[in-house]
């Protein structure tokens, strides 16, 4: 185990293999639901595999990320069996009838997670993405994972922690910061009871803010969110995770719960210089170019925005009047575009 003896165990270790267990329960759940589906209509069968193969791909994008450091071989066998599941699911969706699974697939959730630079507009691009998908019918978690929130603001509700209680974490030596999401308690779970409302039923919740030189905060909720995400395999929610500014959260997989990881890139030099650094660090996630701000500048070489968001002073007025850009000035030509990043996504429109 690890660097130390054979029969001694970290913390980490046992956080590590906790981890893995807890993934495994995951994936047999959702396993067991495709089997039973099995005798149902293509669609619906469609659906189950397809969240199957798309969880199996969220747990394994960390581990492809990295070599195994520790428990190398329970690692080894956990990534052999979640490639298995995905084998499993490809070939069934294989099977079935195509119109079906294009069925499925359109109704099968959006998860994205929104990096870029500080500034670039990734809660304002984050906030109305999930307020336009909730008023599609999804149902919605928006998630803030930046440690200087700002989602809230952006989604138009006031000030709100919307933080894991107490009673959802669980002290743990191996954990990141020595919490983690209670073991009793499942992801959907975990939604259910401690998201908080928000505008267009849109569900909130967010690692918190540092508020001093313990930011003890985001340490206790840190891990416990990032498990809950992580897990939140359950097929009828989108997921939008607001991520913080940079390469960190990349670079440690925040955005591992994401099926595609959105770029936000402003016309500035430095925008595309932080987008340019955090792509190689998505790893195997699609990703999507989103361009904000820009007036009439071309895009940055090699980062077509596949939607362009336009520099728009009634999305910058809104914020100063501390209102969401869709509250404030739902038709401007910003939340138009906004909208078409939304109708992209759930599968309502092909990229142009
Ligand atoms: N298309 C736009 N047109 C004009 N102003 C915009 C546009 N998009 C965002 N803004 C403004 O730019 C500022 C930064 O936006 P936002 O807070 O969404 O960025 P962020 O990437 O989340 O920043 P941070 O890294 O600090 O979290 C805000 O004042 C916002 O109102
Ligand atoms: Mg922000």
């Amino acid at each position: 185990m690890g660097a130390r003896g054979t029969n001694e165990r970290s913390g980490r270790d046992d956080w590590l293999l906790d981890s893995l267990a807890r993934q495994a329960a995951a994936m047999a759940q959702l396993v067991k639901g495709a089997r039973a589906s099995a005798a149902g209509d293509h669609t619906e069968t469609a659906r189950h595999w397809l969240a199957a193969e798309r969880q199996a791909n969220r747990f394994l994008r960390g581990f492809r990320r990295r070599p195994a450091r520790r428990c190398a071989q329970e690692v080894e066998a956990h990534v052999a069996h979640l490639e298995a599941v995905r084998t499993q699911a490809q070939a069934v969706l294989t099977g079935l009838d195509r119109a079906a699974v294009s069925d499925a697939a359109r109704t099968a959730g959006v998860r994205v997670a929104v990096m870029g630079k500080g500034g670039a507009g990734k809660s304002t691009i984050s906030a109305t993405l999930a307020r336009l998908l909730a008023r599609q019918g999804h149902r919605v978690l928006a998630a803030d994972l930046d440690t200087n929130p700002g989602l809230a603001y952006s989604l138009g509700f006031p000030p709100a922690a919307g933080m894991l209680p107490a009673e959802a974490v669980e002290p743990h030596p191996g954990a990141p910061y020595g919490w983690r999401l209670r073991s009793d308690i499942v992801p959907a779970e975990a939604v259910e009871r401690w998201a908080m409302p928000a505008p267009d039923e849109v569900r909130f919740l967010s690692v918190g803010k540092i508020e001093g030189p313990e930011k003890q905060a985001p340490k206790r909720s840190v891990a416990a969110m990032r498990e809950l995400l992580l897990g939140f395999g359950d097929p009828g929610w989108d997921v939008v995770g607001d991520l913080e500014a940079g390469p960190t959260t990349p670079f440690e997989g925040y955005h591992d719960f994401a099926d595609r990881v959105l770029v936000v890139v402003g016309p500035a030099w430095v925008s595309a210089m932080t987008a340019r650094r955090l792509l190689p660090l998505v790893g195997d996630a699609p990703t999507t170019i989103v361009t904000n701000r820009f007036r009439d500048e071309p895009d940055h070489p090699g980062l077509p925005g596949v939607v362009r968001v336009p520099f728009d002073p009634e999305v910058l007025e809104a914020e100063r009047q501390g209102l969401a850009p869709l509250d404030a000035c739902p038709t401007s030509p910003a939340i138009g575009a906004v909208s078409r990043l939304a109708d992209l996504l759930s599968g309502q429109a092909v990229a142009a």
